[in-house]
């Protein structure tokens, strides 16, 4: 898979524009065509937006770099904007996806709630779903044709709880979650791997998923001084929490943040000042990561984008999909199953621009290294930049 990624440059420079992308409702593709179909629904308008729009930017790319047909099967796209926050309308899409567009493979979901509401349409129609960027642990349990390529929030917080626990400078801390299921899955997570690690927990505080003002939970914060404060936010409101810990002076009165990295997205960052100076993170993914598949990821995204956008962890969520979804129908057949496509994805590895992946056969989950980073300038912006690796982590659950 390594060489995939090695010849990506030179495929992207001589790839033609996709001409098989379309913008859904469309008419179902002539018969005779057959034309494999994924139907990807994301939030492309909202407050989480910019999932939708890093996860259209990496397919669009992934397709750019490897072609639109694998093994004389054209692959068509169909893409759905479910706005982000209505599961209900996330589940009428799947089935709509289903019935008359006739998809192969459902893809996408945004955040937990939408995962959940589509799962059920998944079992029936018997076709995989490939979760590319929700990520409470328990999604891969709501149907067995799930599988993720995103990450699970156990996964990414027990390593920085263990290094806060080792930390001589954080003996207590306050856990501040989104009150959703990532969060909650964070929060547990968190306070067991600290507190086991002979930290103290002064208190758990949740602020809701819907129009957050994180002031006042700040101010609570402030209050009760604890040596750090431990966040989760889905990706999106993390500019608008990092900007009020300065307002509210909690770094000045001596409290660290720490978290994960979905609060210091790399979508974020070059609009983030210099609140963010040496915060750390773990996560899956950084920008910054240092290895030659992502050096010519994060370029061939950058120049895909006009430079506007530097692909963030829900990108590789989308780009790996892909290549989870290619890689499957060339080992089961053009003409494969969903069973047949479902089977061919348990057990598969690969190099991602994240680092080595692999999909585990039994829970159909991701299994990948989890990164600590620390916040620094480089270049005139800051980067998420890893100095130290958890490899090969498994999602330890909740
Ligand atoms: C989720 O809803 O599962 C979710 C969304 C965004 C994140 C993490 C988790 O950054």
């Amino acid at each position: 898979m390594k060489r995939t990624f090695k010849t990506a440059l030179a495929a992207a420079c001589m790839a033609t524009a996709a001409t098989t992308w379309v913008v859904a409702p469309t008419a179902a593709a002539a018969a005779d065509a057959a034309p494999f179909k994924i139907g990807l629904i994301v939030p492309m308008t909202g407050p989480f937006a910019s999932t939708g729009k890093q996860i259209d930017a990496a397919v669009k790319l992934y397709m750019q770099q490897h072609g639109t047909t694998v093994d004389g099967r054209t692959i068509q796209v169909i893409l759905r904007d479910d706005g982000g926050l209505q599961p209900e309308n996330t589940k009428r899409i799947a089935q709509e996806m289903v019935v008359q567009d006739k998809v192969n493979v459902l893809a996408g979901f945004g955040l937990t709630p939408l995962a959940f509401a589509a799962a059920p349409v998944a079992t029936q129609a018997k076709i995989p779903m490939v979760v590319m960027a929700a990520a409470t642990s328990s999604i891969v349990k709501k149907s067995p044709y799930i599988v993720r390529t995103s990450q699970t929030l156990p996964q990414v917080t027990a390593p920085l709880a263990d290094w806060a626990a080792k930390n001589p400078k954080i003996k207590s801390v306050i856990t501040l979650i989104t009150d959703y299921g990532p969060g909650h899955d964070a929060e547990k997570v968190f306070i067991k791997h600290f507190t086991d690690g002979g930290g103290k927990i002064l208190e758990s505080i949740r602020v809701p998923l819907q129009n957050p003002d994180f002031a006042p939970f700040l101010q609570r914060v402030r209050d009760a001084k604890p040596d750090a404060v431990f966040v989760f936010v889905p990706s999106g409101p993390g500019i608008a929490l990092m900007k009020q810990f300065k307002d509210k002076g909690l770094a000045k009165a001596g409290i660290q943040i720490i978290g994960t990295g979905d609060v210091l997205d790399d979508d974020l960052m070059p609009s983030m000042g210099n609140e963010v100076e040496g915060v750390v993170t773990s996560q899956h993914y950084s920008a910054a990561h240092k290895s030659p598949e992502n050096k010519a990821y994060v370029a061939a995204f950058e120049k895909l984008t006009d430079n506007k956008m530097r692909p963030n962890f829900m990108s590789v969520g989308g780009y790996d999909g892909m290549h989870l979804i290619y890689a499957a129908l060339k080992k089961a057949g053009p003409t494969a199953t969903g069973d047949q496509l479902l089977a061919a994805m348990k057990g598969m590895h690969w190099e991602s621009p994240r680092g080595p992946i692999s999909i585990d056969p039994q829970t159909r989950d991701i299994v990948q290294n989890i990164y600590l980073r620390r916040a620094e300038k480089v270049n005139g912006q800051y980067w998420n930049v890893e100095f130290e690796t958890v490899p090969n982590v498994k999602d330890p659950g909740v």
